[in-house]
């Protein structure tokens, strides 16, 4: 990992103006913010600055506007939110660039809060426009950027403008490359990781990376049918992406060439309509599914031979769910194998780092997220980081 400036580097910021970008891409129904995870992630950031005295001003995108304001994804929707969570009131700023903000800063005093509009209403952002990205530094003294989950954009407020002001991570982005780094940049060996949810397709490159990186490489979800096809098993009706059998061989190969063991489940629990507890529901091996069946979870055996291979582990990285997690009874897999890596991360064997909005999910439905070493807040990102890809925000903070 690069070295990077963190806020412990700051000098004297009293009076100074921060541009801080944030991810205040946040789940709203009905204009309500439904899961306010990612201000509690920024909000030590934000603390940190305005008691020493900085002016604030927060920077983030909303949903995917293109370029164009639109009244349904201004950030004037999440003020309320951020005011709940770091206990102070927020100024809103319907700009992100000029007059109108340079307004606002004389306006605000030191240690004052305010968010300016989407940076995605202008097209500047995205195109990662270097004029855009210098208008917006005009009113600032130097960067701050707390948005990991953002950090695989290179976009004028991710990156741009950490190459025209001071840059600093910020508490929670500097929190995320440290327990990515002992994840997969710098880990104790051995090192699992679990990949699941529905498609090989989504997550190929992510499965062609870890084989070179992991000791075991578990493999769950929806995908694992892919692999199992690969193999010559017949799975049924299971969701099975057929077209893939010859990548998916391919990245067995691969595997089995630097020494990664690649496991996949040889029981399975299978129904023959996906619901609720269905009547049809039972448990099998991998080779008797019958052609009217579909396999929604892995099976108990399978998961107690994988509860005892992260025994032998000293880090886990885990992206996506076992099974269909949704629905009773396909959650056990996740839930125990979960259990498990929270149990051992508790007792210190273990450095677990998971991600992806489904496996958060997927944790704090196992009422286990907690004893996880690191959750992180990244979609996309997390993705792109288990891809081994370099994130643009994050290289650019780069010292
Ligand atoms: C996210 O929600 O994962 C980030 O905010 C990135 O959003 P984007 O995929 O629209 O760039």
């Amino acid at each position: 990992m690069s070295a990077f400036r963190k806020l412990d580097d700051l000098g004297d910021v009293s009076g100074k103006v921060a541009l801080v970008r944030v991810d205040l891409n946040l789940p709203m129904r009905d204009g309500d913010v439904t899961d306010d995870t990612r201000i509690r992630a920024a909000a030590p950031t934000i603390r940190d600055l305005t008691e020493k005295g900085a002016k604030v001003l927060l920077l983030a995108h909303f949903g995917r506007p293109k370029g164009e304001r639109s009244s349904t994804m201004s950030l004037s929707m999440v003020v309320g939110a951020v005011e709940e969570v770091i206990g102070k009131e927020v100024m809103f700023v319907p700009e992100i660039a000029g007059d109108v903000v340079a307004q606002a800063v004389g306006i605000l005093r030191p240690g004052d809060v305010a968010i300016l509009e989407n940076s995605r209403f202008w097209k500047g952002e995205e195109k990662n426009d270097p004029e855009f990205a210098k208008a917006i530094a005009a009113n600032g003294d130097f960067y701050v950027n707390d948005a990991f989950s953002a950090a695989h954009r290179a976009h004028a407020t991710t990156e741009g403008l950490a190459r025209l002001l001071p840059a600093y991570a910020g508490r929670s982005m500097q929190a995320e490359l440290e327990a990515l780094d002992k994840a997969l940049g710098n880990p104790e060996k051995p090192v699992a990781a679990i990949v699941g949810g529905a498609k090989v397709s989504s997550k190929l490159d992510v499965l062609k990376h870890l084989v070179g990186q992991v000791d075991h490489l578990i493999i769950g979800g929806g995908m694992a049918n892919t692999f199992l096809a690969a193999k010559g098993v017949d799975v049924g009706k299971s969701l099975c992406e057929h077209d893939l059998t010859g990548t998916a061989n391919e990245i067995l190969d691969a595997a089995d060439k630097s020494g990664c063991t690649v496991h996949l489940p040889y029981d399975v629990v299978v129904a023959k309509e996906f619901a609720a507890n269905p009547s049809s529901l039972r448990t099998c091996n991998v080779h008797e599914v019958a052609a009217d069946e579909m396999i929604l979870d892995v099976g108990p055996q399978a998961v107690e031979a994988l509860g005892d291979v992260l025994k032998t582990c000293r880090t886990l990285v885990w992206n996506g769910p076992m099974g269909a997690f949704e629905t009773e009874p396909f959650d056990m897999a996740t839930v125990a194998l979960a259990r498990t890596a929270a149990a051992l991360s508790k007792e210190g064997t273990l450095t677990s780092v998971a991600g992806g909005g489904d496996t958060v999910a997927a944790l704090n439905h196992a009422g286990v997220a907690e004893d996880f070493s690191y959750i992180s807040t990244a979609g996309g990102a997390f993705l792109e980081w288990m891809e081994g890809r370099e994130l643009p925000g994050v290289a650019a903070l780069a010292k």
